[in-house]
């Protein structure tokens, strides 16, 4: 069945080849800003909150992350674009899957960032629902306790700590429940690994608890001709905690 397009707010900044930057759950395009700041003078940025995150809106019903992957191809169009690279950090990684399986035209190069290929376990599933029923009863705010100690490294700088805390509290509890859901709900991209045709490099937090580096040098050694990056003193939303490394290695391979 077609689903209706999700609504999404897309930051645009910047001229050059078109970046589509993808975040992680559960916070809001906001997680890119160093990214912007970094790359803005040599590529156009699109940087969605994904849907039910930062300004976007929570969709009334269920959504699927394949209907994501539908709404980001008709922002594409919207905006002209018809091939992008394409970033991804954990879901966004997962939202990127979703955009090789509906839409590998539009997939111009590829950056999977501390994320993974595989499915839910169906432990992982039941957690998922643990959360997504917290959320719904005792607010974003407790999700955020939750997730943070997984989230950075143990030498994480306070302030960094604090400022992820804010996006995550900010987001309404209605988007987080439905995003975990559909992250439930998401199929096994391992199939796809070696089938992908565009340049894709793997990037890594040395430190990242949730999708560590053994599972990041797997899914590198399964996609022909990829490249892997493990940075040093850095967790999983690694694109914030050394902001410049990743940028920077996102930018040379673009
Ligand atoms: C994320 O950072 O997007 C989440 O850790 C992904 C997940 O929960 O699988």
């Amino acid at each position: 069945m077609t689903q209706p397009l999700l609504g999404m707010r897309v930051r645009h900044a910047g001229s050059g080849d078109p970046l589509l930057l993808l975040h992680a759950f559960p916070l809001s395009g906001a997680q890119w800003e160093p990214q912007i700041q970094a790359l803005a003078e040599r590529h156009t940025l699109l940087v969605p909150d994904l849907p039910g995150f930062g300004g976007s809106p929570a969709p009334g019903e269920q959504y699927t992350l394949d209907d994501v992957a539908d709404s980001l191809a008709a922002t594409l169009d919207r905006y002209r674009v018809p091939r992008v690279a394409v970033c991804g950090l954990s879901m966004g990684g997962y939202i990127a899957f979703a955009m090789l399986r509906r839409h590998p035209e539009r997939v111009a190069r590829l950056v999977l960032a501390d994320t993974r290929a595989g499915a839910d376990t169906e432990q992982a599933r039941a957690g998922r629902e643990t959360n997504a029923q917290l959320a719904e009863t005792s607010g974003s705010a407790a999700i955020a306790d939750k997730m943070l100690p997984s989230l950075l490294s143990p030498g994480a700088p306070p302030a960094l700590v604090a400022h992820l805390r804010a996006l995550i509290a900010g987001n309404a509890p209605r988007g987080i429940a439905l995003a975990l859901r559909a992250m439930a709900q998401r199929p096994d991209s391992s199939d796809l690994l070696g089938a992908i045709a565009a340049p894709t490099l793997v990037i890594v937090g040395a430190d990242d608890a949730l999708t560590p580096p053994d599972e990041a040098r797997r899914m590198q050694e399964a996609i022909p001709g990829c490249r892997l990056v493990v940075i040093p003193d850095a967790g999983h939303i690694s694109n914030l905690e050394q902001p410049q490394v990743f940028s920077q290695a996102l930018g040379s391979f673009l």
